[in-house]
């Protein structure tokens, strides 16, 4: 039954996810027992094929240090400065579960009723209380709920009921010395400070109670958390590799919408002359062509995709791309005689859609959109009709090109722009903690159905024709989708 990837892919048309679906394979073992590790780059293996984006709106430390315990990556984002990205990578380099590395502070002056929305809004009763009201400024106490609970007079100031009489750690001391300090303190909060008494992190024993293990995560030799970072081809983005490398830049990620340009070339031979030890992915690129002039200059991974993206007005805008599907497939399939491994990037909105690009032939899957309402992501949630929203804008938008990534987009002499992204906001979609393990174990449950144990053996069927796709229709796509349902509101039905 159905097509093979090769004919799917190599007749006229170019597709997208939605264009086909996979025909089943025969199971014999349970999804628990699937593996989905895979290559991120030629030298790096990691446990989950998941990758999120350099983008402003998606990656900065939280994003990165979430992504690598649960087996993936971060691409940290360039749209700062090289300290401000620097800081970043540093911050995921540094990283040891259980610290809590941006405690809620608050100030003397602060208020009990500010103390009350702390609480309504993010949860936390307990806050360090610093010269500054903000991380980095001297610990001067602690307030916990049980500080203030029966004072009726909520304009009371956090300097009249905090705790004086501190139990700190010392910045650089292992989780588990903190661990013991905590405990033996009986505290709920233990404040971590450097010599100057400056709060640097905090621990909390909530945390330690439900303290988990992270087998999953991505780690290099010296069992820090891996990260890369993304930087543009401008000349002055050689000493900006300089300082990620210096930071502790796993890997480098040159962000260009379209990858295949001499000023790639240059910075690829750069690095790699430079900084050897480094490993540089290239993109994006969606045509076999392109892909041959990046193996060629010596990339040790590709990102693929040219207006897939949730966010992308390019192939409206600028009428050149690829739809995802076709272009993942046959950049996969040239790719892997050169060992390079590749990222299938944009448009992957769901499960289905992480399983649909892995059968094409990627090796792991870059995301912006659907990680991007996430708790670690940048920014903050806001209401509007009700629904709980953060922020997410593309990286060639107006909006993110004022505050500098036009270079992505070729643009940095000229004065009028173009956009080739829009500004929108997302869905909350809760923690990490929780959607990561839920996109893997969905991922796990699809490989079982196709009858593939591990991702090699998926991509062996692929390339030798066992696995089977098929052309949908717009009926076949309605039928896939939820149908024939009366819609109600959750009122009725509670
Ligand atoms: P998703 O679909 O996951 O896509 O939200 C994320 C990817 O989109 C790319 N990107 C852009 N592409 N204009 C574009 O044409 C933009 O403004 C833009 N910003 C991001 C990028 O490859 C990202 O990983």
């Amino acid at each position: 039954d159905g097509l093979s990837g090769e004919e799917l892919f190599s007749n006229r048309n170019g597709y997208t996810y939605s264009d086909y679906i996979i025909l089943p394979g025969s199971i014999s073992f349970d999804a628990c027992d699937v593996s989905v590790q895979t290559h991120a780059t030629k030298k790096i293996s990691i446990n989950t094929p998941f990758i999120s984006s350099p983008m402003d709106t998606v990656t900065e430390h939280q994003m990165a240090i979430h992504m690598a315990l649960f087996g993936g990556l971060g691409i940290i984002h360039c749209n700062n400065t090289i300290e401000e990205q620097c800081d970043e990578v540093m911050r995921v380099k540094r990283y040891e579960n259980g610290f809590i590395l941006d405690p809620f502070t608050v100030g003397p002056e602060a208020t009990l009723s500010q103390l009350d929305e702390i609480k309504r809004n993010f949860g936390f009763s307990g806050c360090p209380v610093t010269e500054t009201g903000k991380l980095g400024g001297r610990l001067i106490g602690i307030v916990t709920t049980r500080d203030h609970d029966f004072i009726k007079d909520r304009t009371v100031k956090v300097k009249e009921v905090m705790t004086t009489e501190l139990t700190v750690a010392k910045e650089g001391c292992s989780l588990e010395e903190a661990n013991q300090i905590l405990r033996d303190s009986k505290r709920g909060k233990l404040p971590v400070v450097n010599e100057n008494y400056e709060l640097v992190a905090a621990i909390s024993r909530k945390d330690l109670r439900k303290n988990r293990d992270f087998p999953l995560a991505s780690k290099d030799v010296h069992k820090r958390l891996l990260v890369g970072a993304a930087i543009h081809t401008r000349p002055n983005d050689r000493i900006r590799v300089a300082k990620l490398v210096e930071a502790g830049a796993d890997i480098i990620v040159i962000d260009s919408s379209q990858g295949d340009s001499t000023f790639q070339k240059e910075m690829i031979h750069y690095i790699k002359e430079n900084h050897p030890s480094v490993e540089v992915v290239g993109g994006n690129v969606v045509c076999v062509q392109q892909a041959k002039h990046l193996i060629s200059w010596g990339v040790d991974g590709l990102r693929i995709g040219m207006g897939s993206g949730s966010i992308c007005t390019t192939q409206e805008v600028m009428a050149v791309g690829r739809p995802q599907a076709t272009a993942v497939y046959h950049v996969c399939k040239y790719a892997r005689k050169h060992g390079v491994p590749c990222w299938a990037d944009g448009g992957i909105s769901n499960i289905g859609k992480i399983n649909k690009a892995l059968a094409a032939g990627a090796s792991c899957v870059m995301m912006g959109s659907l990680l991007a309402g996430t708790e670690e992501a940048p920014g903050e949630y806001f209401y509007k009709d009700g629904v709980r929203l953060k922020r997410y804008r593309g990286m060639g938008s107006i909006d993110a090109m004022d505050k500098n990534s036009a270079d992505r987009y070729f643009s940095q002499e000229s004065v009028i722009r173009v956009a080739q992204g829009v500004s929108g906001a997302v869905v909350d979609k809760g923690s990490l903690k929780r959607f990561l393990p839920y996109l893997y174990t969905g991922l796990k449950h699809s490989l079982q159905d196709m009858g593939c144990k591990n991702l090699d053996v998926l991509w062996e069927k692929l390339y030798s024709g066992a696995l089977r796709f098929e052309l949908r229709t717009p009926a076949s796509q309605m039928e896939g989708g939820i149908h024939d349902l009366h819609s109600y509101s959750r009122k009725e039905f509670n």
